[in-house]
């Protein structure tokens, strides 16, 4: 990828490698719809230039208002990036919250941003069309993303198809600050993997915390057998044919399974003589041999929360750093100081 440069940038513009952000909020369990479309592509990237992450916890005060869990999840949280391959060497993991900076380019972004645009962001019609009470904090959250992103001058934002809209509202506050008050802020990409950005859940529709349709990365054996082996399915023979490309099950089995195995139940789906449930065996069995390596890692980090912890606090320096020298350029150009 081409790096371009500008003038006010000081450190982006010097920089040869790209940055890479992304977040995820310390809500609930982790599940393989956050995975695949967000968290491995990001761990991948951490390879390909800076890696920053971070736990949203800012964020997710929208919806949880309870401190031990805030603070009990977004410990898990950390645990699970790491056990899913983060590699702290690499990539840079803290807490929004130890970046408290970020809360500042917030503000000053809110008064760039008319109402509208965030009155049209999905993600906000979806929570309040299902029922949900807005705050206000849930209503400015694409600012406050914006924020996050533009503080650490990221090229690349890694994420699920769902947060594309917001990515957008980030890049148009980015120009409109520059349009403002000369270039100082660096726009940035989303960056979705097509074939896992919408991962389906149990019931087909997109995988979700809200819609309680999920597989959890770490789920307990029996429950993920449950779970797997109850989805619904329609009623073809087991004798007769059967459609992969329509299927639930054979969606969520190319996630894990190799490509031989894929090919195998391919073939099975459309020669007929397999019943559902010997496919949905197979799945559960796959899913649980996938994510074997990082249960155990994260069956060793959990026994150490002290490492973890480290890992935050020496990464939140790093963060700060950055985040420091980006609110020089803003409160400079923006004329607050
Ligand atoms: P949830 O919808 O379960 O609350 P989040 O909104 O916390 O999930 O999403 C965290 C990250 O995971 C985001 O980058 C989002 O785009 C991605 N993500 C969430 N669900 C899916 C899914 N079903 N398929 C692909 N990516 C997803
Ligand atoms: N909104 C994202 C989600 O719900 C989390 C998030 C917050 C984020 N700030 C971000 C993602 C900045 C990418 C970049 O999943």
């Amino acid at each position: 990828m081409q790096i371009s440069t500008f003038p006010g940038a000081c450190t982006a513009a010097d920089r040869l490698t790209m940055r890479i952000l992304s977040g995820l909020q310390p809500t609930g369990r982790l599940h393989i719809g956050n995975f695949f479309g967000m968290m491995e592509p990001a761990i991948r990237l951490q390879d390909e230039g800076e890696a920053f992450y971070f736990i949203a916890d800012y964020h997710s005060l929208t919806s949880v208002q309870d401190p031990t869990a805030l603070r009990e999840n977004s410990l898990h949280l950390a645990t699970d990036f790491l056990a899913c391959g983060l590699d702290p060497a690499k990539a840079t993991l803290f807490r929004q919250s130890d970046v408290p900076e970020v809360t500042e380019l917030s503000w000053i972004l809110s008064t760039l941003t008319p109402i509208p645009m965030l009155e049209n962001c999905h993600s906000y019609k979806d929570k309040t069309a299902r029922g949900m009470v807005p705050n206000t904090g849930l209503f400015t959250y694409p600012v406050l993303m914006a924020a996050d992103i533009l503080i650490y001058d990221s090229d690349i934002v890694p994420v699920g198809r769902d947060q594309k809209q917001h990515v957008e509202v980030t890049r148009d506050l980015a120009a409109k600050f520059n349009n403002t008050f000369g270039e100082t802020l660096r726009i940035p990409q989303a960056r979705i993997k097509e074939e896992t950005a919408v991962v389906p859940g149990l019931d087909g529709q997109k995988m979700s915390k809200s819609y309680r349709n999920i597989i959890g990365l770490f789920e307990e054996e029996k429950a993920l057998k449950k779970k797997i082996m109850g989805i619904i399915t329609d009623s073809t023979p087991v004798e007769e044919p059967k459609d992969p490309d329509t299927s639930l099950v054979f969606t969520l089995y190319k996630l894990v399974a190799d490509d031989s195995a894929v090919s195998a139940m391919e073939e099975d789906f459309r020669r007929g003589g397999t019943g559902y449930g010997d496919f949905k065996k197979r799945l559960f069995e796959s899913v649980w041999d996938y994510f074997a390596p990082m249960r155990a890692r994260r069956a060793e980090l959990t026994a150490n929360p002290d490492h973890v912890h480290y890992i935050l606090k020496s990464s939140a320096e790093k963060a700060r750093t950055i985040a420091a020298q980006t609110m020089d350029r803003v409160r400079k150009a923006a004329g607050l100081r």
